[in-house]
């Protein structure tokens, strides 16, 4: 019997789209499912300011294959440098939905990020008083510190005395990786919320390592081991509020994730639907799918759901999906969850 699911339109509340030919190559792969995303700032040079940001939504609108229907929500990246005005400025007109806060060389274009908390105080005081969320990426980039603990150390010595510093900042803990982020967003209130990838919910450290090197399942923060893949799975599947879907999709060309220092990345963007539904299938929660990628970001961003639908069905014969798009800027290649798809997304 073929087993169908109609859902509220996704929307993927972190990925990055990168510019020019890569823009171009990438877009139509998140346009066919989602009808908003939040588009993470870190291009080369980063889109720090209000007329930075207008000028890169105008780059995605153009960029929109005919017809598409999508809503690029667009994201200030924060430097030392940051000016409170033009936040609020940027806020006030609606087309900014968030602030990015990157620890300076925690990841991808990251150079530009904050070194002293200090200097951006006066940012966080703005934005907590408009009620603009902070989108964190949450790992300390001391290099003693092991890669794998950089996510916990980071939110009991940076992001706890962050938010305790300034009351009432809504923040969004990207990514998270580990068990210790699943219960700090849960013990958080409502002015917290954390976003879950689709590769997270599936890979764990073995599947980078065992066997043999696979650059494609790198990204940052680091799969975890397997007990923190499954807080995230419960988690994800809780239905709770403060989970929502955010891909981190990461497009890098296949000759520099192919490399003796590979980039960080996972690019999903073409299948993330299809391995939602396989997980929240085997998680016997498919009812709680829509809550996961279409109802607890919309209201955690105070903007509405989506109108539109999705409708899911499940096939006996896999789901044959492209292994790379291959886009001006050269191949990337689809993140491969290693079992086969048999839901797709159809009309
Ligand atoms: O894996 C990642 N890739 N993690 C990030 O935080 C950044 C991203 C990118 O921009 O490539
Ligand atoms: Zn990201």
């Amino acid at each position: 019997m073929t087993q169908s699911l109609t859902l509220r339109r996704p929307d993927d509340w972190h990925l990055h789209l990168r510019d020019g030919a890569m823009l171009q190559g990438v877009l139509p792969e998140t346009a066919r499912h989602f009808a908003r995303a939040i588009i993470m700032p870190n291009l080369v040079p980063p889109v720090v300011t209000g007329a930075q940001a207008a000028a890169y939504r105008d780059r995605i609108l153009a960029a929109l294959p005919e017809g598409a229907r999508f809503e690029p929500l667009m994201v200030l990246y924060l430097t030392e440098d940051s000016d409170p005005a033009d936040i609020r400025a940027a806020h006030a007109s609606g087309l900014v939905k968030s602030v990015k806060l990157y620890p300076a060389g925690a990841t991808t274009n990251s150079q530009s990020g904050v070194r002293n908390f200090d200097k951006v105080r006066p940012v966080l005081e703005a934005m907590a008083e408009i009620g603009l969320p902070l989108c964190v990426h949450g790992e300390v980039t001391a290099s003693e510190v092991d890669i794998f603990d950089r996510e916990a150390v980071f939110i009991d010595t940076v992001l706890d005395p962050l938010r305790r510093a300034t009351p009432g900042l809504r923040v969004v803990m990207e990514h998270i990786t580990t068990s210790q982020g699943v219960d700090y967003a849960r013990a958080g209130g409502p002015d917290l919320g954390a976003t879950i990838t689709t590769h997270h919910l599936i890979i764990n450290r073995n599947h980078i390592l065992a066997g043999g090197i696979k650059p494609h399942y790198y990204c940052l923060p680091v799969a975890k081991r397997e007990t923190h893949r499954q807080a995230l799975r419960a988690a994800a599947t809780s239905g709770d509020a403060c989970f929502f879907l955010g891909t981190d999709s990461a497009p890098h060309v296949d000759a520099l994730k192919e490399h003796a220092c590979g980039c960080a990345g996972c690019f999903t963007a073409t299948n993330t639907m299809s391995c939602l539904a396989h997980v929240f299938e085997e998680m016997g929660a498919l009812d709680r799918l829509e809550a996961f990628t279409s109802l607890n970001g919309p209201a955690f961003y105070r903007l509405p759901v989506n109108e539109a639908t999705i409708r899911l069905v499940k096939h006996d014969a896999p789901h044959a999906y492209p292994d790379k798009i291959y886009t001006e800027a050269g191949p990337v290649t689809v993140f491969n969850p290693g079992f086969p798809l048999h839901w797709t997304v159809e009309a």
